[in-house]
């Protein structure tokens, strides 16, 4: 199956790098940065491409862009893991357009098109007839989309609670345990590369809500926008709060929950037992499901990295493979 790859970021080098090592059934036959873009129909080096973008800045042809890619490149899956726009969904939302309309199959990590215009991207998959896979928009390296759609489908789910922002779980942790002021852990998180390119989107509670929007479309019938979440940050909290919060045998989470029969979306800083399963420590993730069958599962992990959303990105091209290949016989 062939694959064309937009973005060199972490999340792109960490995916090429993984496609070259294991025999996966991928060839990579185009990639493209901020800046150019290499193409060729019968597959491109991969460790010449990392090469150039470590030497030079930049991966291939100057006079090509992304765009280019997607309107000529021969692929039949799209990975699109250019960096997140949250209000416009671009570039990356015009990349996903495009290929879906010329009947590509897309995967992505890129939060702000998922976010913004799922129900449009959707119907447009389902128009053409192919697969968009967003699996390492939320939770990293965790399988929560595959857990929704595949392994509980029939449950009908009744809320969705998580830890969906690592920085500000590392930032929580690390005041409570360290006595760190708010500004000391949020530099330390920042230094760790966790944090998004403005760090105001992890601690007012943006980023977690972005990415329960995009769960919520997934489980709820209804769709959802950022605009319907009720949203709190942790940009406001005092260590005196963690400090009271000890001495109950507690601590402060961030918690991101979608109860769709109470119509409620909301993420806030939560007072929780230390005992309680969403309490994980560090960058980590945590989301518990509540369903009617299987009762109440939580899934724990690493919710950003390099390799860790690679993992997620290539579950989904696999998925997307094993359809191509037609042993998915039910349709998109
Ligand atoms: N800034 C995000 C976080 C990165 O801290 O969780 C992963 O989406």
């Amino acid at each position: 199956m062939k694959v064309a790859i937009l973005g060199m970021g972490s999340v792109g080098k960490g995916l090429m790098q993984v496609i070259s090592e294991r025999d996966l059934g991928l060839v990579v036959t185009a990639v493209a940065d901020s800046r150019s873009a290499i193409m060729d129909r019968d597959g491109i080096s991969i460790d010449e491409v990392l090469e150039a973008k470590r030497l030079r800045g930049y991966c291939g042809d100057t006079s090509l862009s992304a765009m280019d890619v997607v309107t000529k490149g021969t692929y039949d899956v799209l990975v699109e893991v250019t960096p997140t726009n949250a209000l416009t969904g671009e570039p990356g939302l015009s990349h996903i357009l495009a290929a879906l309309d010329r009947g590509r199959h897309v995967v992505t990590s890129n939060k702000g098109p998922i976010a913004r215009e799922y129900e449009r991207l959707r119907r447009c998959a389902a128009e053409k007839g192919v697969l968009l896979r967003y699996e390492a928009t939320v939770g990293g390296a965790i399988p929560i989309i595959h857990t929704l759609e595949q392994g509980l489908a029939g449950n009908r789910v009744l809320a969705i609670f998580g830890v969906l922002n690592g920085t500000c779980n590392y930032i929580l942790c690390r005041m409570a345990a360290e006595g760190l002021s708010y500004e000391q852990a949020l530099l330390e998180a920042r230094e760790m590369g966790y944090a998004e390119a403005d760090p105001t989107y992890d601690v007012k509670g943006i980023d977690p809500a972005i990415k329960l929007v995009i769960l919520a479309n997934t489980f709820w019938k209804k769709p959802v926008q950022l605009e319907d979440v009720e949203v709190t940050g942790i940009d406001m909290l005092t260590n005196d709060a963690l400090r009271l919060a000890e001495e109950q045998d507690c601590t402060i989470r961030l918690i991101a929950e979608a109860i769709p029969d109470r119509g409620i979306l909301r993420v806030a800083p939560r007072l929780l037992p230390l005992s309680h399963p969403l309490v994980v420590d560090g960058t980590l993730n945590a989301i518990t499901i509540e369903t009617d069958m299987a009762g109440e599962i939580t899934l724990i992990g690493k919710g950003a990295g390099s390799v860790e959303t690679a993992s997620a990105i290539i579950g989904d091209l696999l998925y997307i493979r094993d359809f191509h290949e037609g042993r998915h016989k039910k349709t998109p």
